[in-house]
């Protein structure tokens, strides 16, 4: 029987390359699609049968594209690639603001709007959608992500809506504090690091592959009646607020 097939964007590094290795260990058949070739390779070539994409999210005749490369309509689709610009919303550009709009909200809707409707014609397919607990609560600094992963959020939840009659579950999942990615210049300062560890119910920092692990859970049959849900992997960080002032 032919394996199953998952699409991960922004597959190339960090969260994206993990969840790419643990599709790759659930029996999937993998396709990296990420903007930097190389780094879709790289991790194609790791895992031996996978297929390489070069693609921009943001660009819709790209992935209409790097879909018809693929031959097959996905089982799996995971809309991990983001990005972050720090700064105060009142001082950044519009270009940037717009740029991450675009990366994390728009180009999740390109692909979900394309893969969907594969997935709705075959009556099938799982989708997972990489947010953020900055979609939650806003830490300062976040900006247009903050608001991107927002709606990203609801997006999932009318996606659910509208495939759930057509057989397509679909979900996100909101890291915390992870020890890799984007996150890696964060945590390379042992004070952030120190700071940001004891802040965690759990005690230490997220690892890339406790994201993958959600990812693949949500995908898997052990969750067949899971739709339209946003799954905080966090180590309970997103719950702590009250911790963090303690009575007297
Ligand atoms: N690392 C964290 O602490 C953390 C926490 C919460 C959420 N997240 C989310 O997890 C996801 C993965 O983050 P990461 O930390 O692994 O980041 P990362 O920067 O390590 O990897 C992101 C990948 O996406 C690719 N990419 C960026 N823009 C793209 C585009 N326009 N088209 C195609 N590919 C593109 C990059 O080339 C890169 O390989 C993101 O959606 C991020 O918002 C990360």
């Amino acid at each position: 029987m032919a394996k199953p097939l998952a699409l991960v964007t922004g597959g190339g590094n960090g969260i994206g390359a993990d969840i790419c290795r643990a599709a790759h260990a659930d029996g999937y058949r993998v396709a990296v699609l990420d903007a930097r070739g190389d780094a879709a390779q790289a991790v194609a070539s790791e895992l031996g049968d996978a297929i390489a994409l070069t693609c921009d999210v943001t660009d819709e005749h790209a992935v209409d594209a790097a879909l018809a490369r693929l031959g097959a309509v996905p089982d799996l689709l995971v809309n991990n690639a983001g990005i972050v610009k720090f700064g105060h919303l009142v001082d950044m550009s519009v270009a940037d603001f717009r740029r991450v709009l675009d990366v994390d909200l728009l180009g999740v809707y390109i692909l979900c709007r394309a893969v969907g409707r594969q997935m709705r014609e075959r009556g099938s397919g799982n989708i997972v959608n990489i947010s953020s607990i900055n979609a939650i609560t806003p830490s300062l600094g976040t900006n247009a992500y903050a608001a991107a992963k927002a709606g990203l959020v609801n997006l999932t939840k009318l996606l659910a809506l509208e495939l759930g009659p057509h057989g397509v579950r679909v979900n996100s999942v909101s890291p915390g504090f992870v020890d890799g990615g984007m996150s890696t210049p964060v945590f390379a300062n042992p004070r952030t690091r120190e700071i940001r560890t004891k802040a965690v119910p759990l005690r230490r920092l997220g690892a890339t592959s406790d994201i993958a692990q959600a990812v693949l859970f949500l995908a898997s049959d052990a969750a067949p009646y899971i739709t339209g849900q946003d799954l905080g992997v966090d180590g309970g960080l997103v719950h702590s607020v009250l911790a963090q002032v303690p009575r007297d």
